[in-house]
């Protein structure tokens, strides 16, 4: 089997760069990789990335994911518009209380986190179902799937590209192109549906399973963050320490750590 295309968004810097780099650097040469990002004037991290991959197993081209028209003429640049592989990964985020935001500035961001991905799987799906092969693989993120305190549209957005994939993923497996919710299982022959990074969240996820209510998160958070807040920064301490205790407490008034 020849080198698979691989169309990567948002290159420009992050993950988006790593997973291009990584894949145009693979020993067994698996892949071809079309790093693309909406602004060709921020290609300078990725070329030194990408070293003497670039313009042999890694191309640049220029996509914007809020608009069609780019999205069309990346795809229609590349030989037979072929893509085995879309990494989508383009996205913004968005932090603070609701009322200091803007209506437009989370449609903004919806029209990148979702409707990114509707546009690319729009352009790009027709041509995998006709081939019979695919793989669609989506940078979710744990806040898809447990919203989390002043990040609620950025939370949303997460979980609508989670429910976009859910009912995807079965249409897709139909036509043998795998819609996958997973960062780095590109190689895998059969990558789980959805995978979780960072171990760390594991509790956030248990918490949504264990009460169907939805009432455990909810008040778990509320506490962790208004009732318990000394133990909360003290523990934030905790974890930025190089060599961490295994035990260690509180002082009640200065939430400082006593070891
Ligand atoms: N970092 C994390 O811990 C984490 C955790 C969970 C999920 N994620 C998800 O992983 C993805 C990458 O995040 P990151 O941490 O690597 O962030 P990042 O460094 O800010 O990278 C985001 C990339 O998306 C690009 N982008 C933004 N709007 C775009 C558009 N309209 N069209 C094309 N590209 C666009 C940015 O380009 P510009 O340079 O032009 O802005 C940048 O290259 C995101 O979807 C994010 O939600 C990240």
């Amino acid at each position: 089997m020849g080198a698979r295309k691989v169309l990567v968004t948002g290159c420009s810097s992050g993950i988006g760069l790593a997973v291009a780099v990584r894949l145009a650097k693979d020993e067994l040469r698996r892949f071809k990789v079309v790093a693309t990002m909406r602004d060709l004037d921020r290609r300078e991290a990725l070329e030194k990335a990408a070293g003497e991959t670039l313009n042999r197993s890694l191309e640049i081209r220029q996509l914007d994911a809020t608009c069609e028209d780019s999205i069309r003429e990346c795809v229609n640049s590349l030989s037979d518009r072929r893509v085995d592989v879309l990494v989508n990964n383009a996205g913004v985020g968005m932090i603070g209380s609701l009322e200091c935001q803007s209506v437009s500035d989370m449609q903004e961001l919806f029209s990148t986190n979702f409707f990114g991905l509707v546009r690319l799987v729009k352009e790009l799906l027709p041509d995998m179902k006709q081939r019979q092969s695919g793989h669609i693989v989506v940078m979710s993120s744990v806040l898809g799937f447990q919203g989390l305190l002043f990040n609620d549209v950025y939370a949303a957005s997460k979980f609508a590209v989670e429910g976009f994939c859910e009912s995807l993923a079965v249409q897709a497996m139909k036509f043998n192109v795998k819609a996958r919710l997973t960062k780095y299982l590109i190689v895998s022959k059969n990558p789980p549906f959805r995978h979780q990074t960072n171990r760390l969240y594991v509790p956030l996820t248990a918490m949504k399973h264990a009460d169907p209510t939805g009432q455990l998160p909810i008040d778990a958070f509320y506490k962790m963050i208004f009732q318990h807040d000394r133990m909360l920064n003290a523990t934030l301490k905790w974890i930025n320490l190089k060599t961490p205790p295994l035990r260690f407490r509180v002082d009640s008034e200065s939430s400082r750590l006593r070891m």
